[in-house]
């Protein structure tokens, strides 16, 4: 998509009317999903409508491939299911094409799903009436673009004052809250260049900063650094970890970079061809890879930074209660491999006081060299060891 086209549809995320009173509602409880999709589809092309989705068998027995020879159709989004909760960092991750995109924008419903339910804190958005709908973009979900979206002949405070001006905030108070989130983004004593004279990691600070300046309680970013040099994008990914961290904002997070996945997700949802292959922290996703194709993709990964001593430990014996150095359950391998080598010894993991299990070299290296992927000795279905000497 354009830029040009991208501030079209940034705009369009908040714009239209003048009626920006409608009541903020229903925000989601500590434990309450503030999205919640299920069997979720979005099918391309004409025959779409006859489809009997989301349960029609048929169709989903069908591969992409054959789908679009029988129908001419493609279905971008397969029958997708899952909840984003408050504070969560939610990143969709898949190769080009997967249908990362078409995920994104059917949220706010920039692009109409063809079928399935779909909740923003617990209010049903597929039968939200243009207004309420509009109210959805300009103020409860913004999007940060992976072109960053900017107006051209703006200045950069104006740019990201515009969410708010479109909401009808009077002008000394957007001009106020624009140079809050500049500041917020690190461009202090920018604020009056044109997106032009910005290098492409400030633009996209720009971008930050507008999404931020309306308050959103969602914000959705499709692949936003992947325009931007490695370093840049480093710079990047520890201010949205930084901004996450201070405010605790609801993120959904396209990219189709592992590592960037990594460092961003809580949760990752993994998709192929339109559906989601594995949903799972990191660490689960490295550790229990659900099929070849999620093996094949996580293969790299250095697995001591992702994976934590709960799923490395093994069984203590009594005799090694109360010795050795302490680990929380949550360390990384990478971490446990220097208190290892360090002391000289294994190491306990303890959890609320108890002994829980015992890290040693050869438990850490089996994690290195990838021997740990499936049950191991004493460990269950679920990665958890069946059963510990609770010392
Ligand atoms: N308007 C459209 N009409 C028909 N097919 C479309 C349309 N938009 C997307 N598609 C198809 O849907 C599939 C998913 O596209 P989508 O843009 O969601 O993928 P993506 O994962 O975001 O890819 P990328 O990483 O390249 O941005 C692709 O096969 C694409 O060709
Ligand atoms: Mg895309």
């Amino acid at each position: 998509m354009s830029e040009t086209a991208e501030a079209t549809e940034s705009a369009a995320n908040a714009a239209n009317d003048e009626s920006n009173d409608a009541p903020r509602t229903n925000e989601a409880s500590a434990d309450s999903p503030v999205i919640s999709i299920r069997n979720l589809w979005k099918v391309f092309g004409p025959k779409s409508a006859r489809m009997r989705l989301p349960h029609d068998e048929q169709v989903k027995g069908l591969s992409q491939t054959e789908l679009r020879e029988k129908t001419g159709c493609t279905a971008a989004v397969r029958d997708v299911s899952f909840d984003v909760h408050k504070s969560e960092v939610f990143v969709v991750m898949g190769l080009s094409g997967s249908g990362k995109s078409t995920l994104v924008r059917c949220l706010t419903r920039l692009i109409e799903p063809t079928a399935g339910s779909l909740d923003f804190n617990g209010q049903d958005v597929l039968s939200m009436d243009k207004d309420t709908l509009r109210e959805l973009r300009r103020h409860r979900a913004s999007m940060v673009f992976q072109n960053f979206g900017l107006l051209p002949h703006r200045t950069v405070l104006d740019n990201v004052a515009y969410g708010l001006e479109i909401q009808g905030v009077g002008k000394a108070e957007r001009r106020e809250r624009a140079a809050e989130m500049v500041t917020k983004v690190g461009l202090d004593g920018l604020g009056e260049r044109r997106p032009g004279q910005l290098s492409g990691g400030q633009q996209q600070r720009v971008g930050l900063a507008r999404a931020l300046a309306v308050d959103p309680e969602v914000l959705l970013f499709d692949e936003p650094f992947s325009a931007l040099d490695p370093l840049i994008r480093r710079d990047m990914q520890e201010e949205v970890i930084r901004l996450h961290r201070e405010e605790g904002r609801t993120m959904v997070f396209i990219t189709h970079d592992l590592s960037e996945a990594l460092r961003l997700g809580d949760r990752i949802a993994l998709m192929r061809d339109g559906e989601v292959v594995q949903l799972g922290t990191p660490e689960e996703i490295v550790a229990n890879p659900a099929d070849d194709y999620v093996r094949d993709f996580v293969r790299d990964v250095p697995r001591e930074q992702v994976i934590s001593v709960r799923r490395a430990m093994r069984k203590a014996e009594k005799t090694e209660a109360g010795k050795g150095t302490e680990l929380a359950p949550d360390t990384l391998v990478a971490d446990a491999i220097e208190a290892v080598a360090r002391s000289g010894e294994s190491a306990r993991v303890v959890e609320n006081g108890r002994t829980i299990g015992v890290v040693d070299d050869a438990r850490l290296l089996s994690v290195v060299a990838g021997l740990d992927e499936d049950a191991v000795e004493g460990r269950g279905e679920d990665g958890e060891p069946k059963e510990v000497a609770a010392v």
